[in-house]
């Protein structure tokens, strides 16, 4: 270990065990800062150490395969039908076939999350095209990798939720929808990584993207929406955007709480004149935003609704869900 570096093996198990709660990589090559978390590969539940893919995988030589990203709380996958259901159709627009049926993936999630102990934390699911030629050719590979990670996330720091994340629009243009679907979670992430890059170097978490047409439509791995009076506002999925699932939950939960949801093409205009800016996805949950291309959002903190739908999502999130056996 060269100088500077941690290793948990110095500390007692209370910080092994911190460490793990924040799911931080404790250690190189290792997530769970033991050799303890189990992964799903194809089928069975193997040390994370042997959970291995091959160079020749075209999820890895092309980024040709899709994933999930899903959050268990309280003991529960949240949305779990959704994300199998949202995998398939992206596996479908790319004509991979998953070499499972929908209720086969959902058991494989669970079983993951339940050899882990991943009561409150994130998954990825994964499928790959899997072990193919050189040469492009998707239909020479012979089967569909299938593998599952169990762990946690913490994608922005805590105090950001009381403080607020700061947002860049970016020049790094929103797919096509006519090119890659934003609508396909594909393994294939170099649009939101060229975005993230710009956001980064300009100081900012995060980064707004527009589409071909200047529209907003999403953030790097999060959806937009924008409060103005009681009306709340978000770009339609022909923006070119993934449908988030959360969006879908916090569209519903605002309706409960008295507001106008509306998805509404959107310019930049639209977001320097809101009341109030958030942004909304698995990783991130509801994180308010305060400034946009030094644009100051409202009072320059998280808005009052805002924090009210995050404090109602996470309730119904860690209410609802199936149970991890
Ligand atoms: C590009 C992009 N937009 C939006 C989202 C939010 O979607 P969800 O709420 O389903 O996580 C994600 C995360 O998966 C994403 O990668």
């Amino acid at each position: 270990m060269g100088a500077g570096t941690w290793s948990v093996d110095v500390f007692p198990v209370t910080v092994k065990h911190f460490l793990r709660l924040l799911a931080l990589p404790s250690r190189a090559g290792s997530f769970s800062g033991e050799k303890l978390m189990k992964i799903y590969m194809n089928g069975k539940l193997i040390p994370e150490r042997d959970a291995k893919v091959s160079v020749f995988d075209h999820g890895l030589l092309y980024g040709d395969g899709v994933f999930e990203g899903i959050r268990s709380y309280n003991g529960r996958v949240f949305k779990l039908d959704e994300h199998v259901e949202r995998l398939f159709d992206s596996a479908k627009a790319i004509d991979l076939k998953i070499p499972m049926t929908p209720a086969g993936v959902s058991r494989a999630v669970v079983r993951t999350c339940a050899a882990n102990k991943t009561y409150d934390g994130y998954i990825r699911l994964v499928v790959t095209r899997g072990v193919g030629t050189l040469g492009l050719n998707p239909y020479l590979c012979k089967k569909a990798q299938v593998f599952i990670i169990a762990a946690g996330i913490q994608l922005y720091p805590k105090k950001l939720y009381e403080e607020g994340l700061r947002l860049v629009t970016v020049g790094t243009v929103r797919n096509l929808a006519e090119a890659v679907n934003p609508r396909i979670k594909s393994l294939n992430y170099l649009n939101n990584i060229l975005a993230k890059i710009e956001a980064i170097n300009n100081g900012c978490m995060e980064a707004i993207m527009l589409n071909s047409r200047g529209e907003v439509a999403e953030a790097t791995g999060d959806n937009l929406f924008v409060i103005k009076g009681k009306t709340l506002l978000t770009p339609p999925v022909e923006a070119g955007i993934l449908e988030g699932i959360t969006r879908n939950v916090v569209m519903e939960l605002a309706v409960e709480e008295g507001l106008d949801v509306r998805e509404n093409t959107l310019s930049r205009y639209d977001i320097y004149t809101g009341d109030e800016v958030f942004l909304t996805g698995t990783a991130a949950e509801v994180i308010g935003v305060v400034d946009v291309d030094k644009r100051k959002i409202g009072n320059g903190k998280p808005g009052a609704i805002t924090r009210r739908l995050e404090k109602r999502f996470r309730a119904f999130a860690s209410s609802t869900g199936t149970p991890i056996a």
